[in-house]
C-alpha cells in the first residue's frame, strides 16, 4: 500500500539552468500562459510545499489564483485552495508574511526538532508547527502529510528541496519550463545543488511530454510508475 502522496515537482529555469537571478528582484521565468497552467496544477493537489527560502525571498501568496478554478474546488468539497507547507531548521519566517497571512487554508510548517519550541512560539499562531525530526526527514513529512489526507504534493522549490526529493527518489513526475534567456550569473540559485541523482547517463529520465508555451517549453518527465496517477 502507498503510504505517501503522489509528488509533483514544479520549477521554472533559465536556458542556464537558473531559477532566479542573483540580485533581489525576483526574476519572472514564466510567461502569462504558463503562470494559467501553473494554477491548473495547482488547483488539482492537495498541498503544496516550498522550502524556507522561497517563503523568505519570494514572499508568495501560493493559492490558486483563478476564481473557476476555486469555485471548481469548493464544488468538489474541497478549500478553495491547497493546504501550504514549507520546512525549515532554522524556523526564522516571519508569520506576517504573504505565505501564513493569505488563504483560509492550513498552514503547515515542519521544523527540526531542536527549534520547535521556539517555532510554536513564532509561528503557532498562524500555523500548525509539526516536529520534522533532526534533521528534517521528508519521507517522514511525507508520511504525515498522507495521514493528513493529502494525496498530491506539488513542491513549488527552491533548488535545495527539489535536490531532496530528488536524490531520495521521491518524486513522482517533474515538470520543468525553460524559458528562452540566460542568467549568466553562478551567484544565482540553481535548479537543483550537487547530489547522487537516481538518473544519470546510465540511466536516462523518462521524458513523458515537451510541449511549447508561447516563448517557454514544458518538459514533463515520469519519474516513477506512479507517473500519471490522477
Ligand atoms: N523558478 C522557480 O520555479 C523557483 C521556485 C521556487 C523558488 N525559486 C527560487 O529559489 C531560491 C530559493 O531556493 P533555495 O534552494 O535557496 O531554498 P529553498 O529550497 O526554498 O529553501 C531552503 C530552506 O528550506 C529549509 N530546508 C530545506 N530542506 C530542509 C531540511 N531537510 N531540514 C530542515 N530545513 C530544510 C531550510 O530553511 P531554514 O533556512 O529556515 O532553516 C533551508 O534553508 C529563491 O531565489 C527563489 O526565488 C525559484
Amino acid at each position: 500500500m502507498v503510504d505517501r502522496p503522489y509528488v509533483l515537482l514544479s520549477c521554472g529555469m533559465s536556458l542556464d539552468g537558473y531559477v532566479d537571478s542573483a540580485t533581489d528582484t525576483r526574476l519572472l521565468l514564466s510567461n502569462a500562459a504558463d503562470f494559467d497552467r501553473v494554477d491548473a496544477v495547482r488547483a488539482e493537489c492537495d498541498a503544496i510545499l516550498i522550502g524556507a527560502e522561497t517563503v523568505r525571498q519570494d514572499n508568495p501568496r501560493l493559492l490558486v489564483r483563478s476564481a473557476d478554478r476555486r469555485a471548481e474546488r469548493v464544488a468538489r468539497g474541497l478549500l478553495p485552495t491547497p493546504v501550504k507547507v514549507t520546512v525549515t531548521a532554522r524556523a526564522r519566517l516571519d508569520p506576517c508574511g504573504r505565505f501564513f497571512a493569505l488563504g483560509e487554508v492550513d498552514k503547515l510548517v515542519y521544523c527540526a526538532s531542536p527549534v520547535l519550541d521556539d517555532a510554536r512560539a513564532r509561528l503557532g499562531h498562524v500555523a500548525t508547527v509539526l516536529d520534522g525530526g533532526e534533521p528534517v526527514d521528508f519521507p517522514r513529512i511525507l508520511t504525515d502529510l498522507h495521514a493528513r489526507g493529502v494525496s498530491r504534493l506539488m513542491v513549488e522549490g527552491g533548488g535545495t528541496v527539489h535536490t531532496q526529493f530528488l536524490t531520495a527518489g521521491l518524486a513522482d513526475e517533474l515538470q520543468l519550463v525553460v524559458a528562452p534567456f540566460f542568467v549568466g550569473d553562478s551567484r544565482a540559485p540553481r535548479f537543483v545543488g550537487d547530489g547522487r541523482f537516481p538518473w544519470d547517463a546510465q540511466n536516462r529520465a523518462a521524458l513523458a511530454e515537451a510541449r511549447p508555451i508561447g516563448d517557454v517549453v514544458l518538459l514533463r518527465y515520469a519519474l516513477s510508475d506512479r507517473f500519471g496517477e490522477q
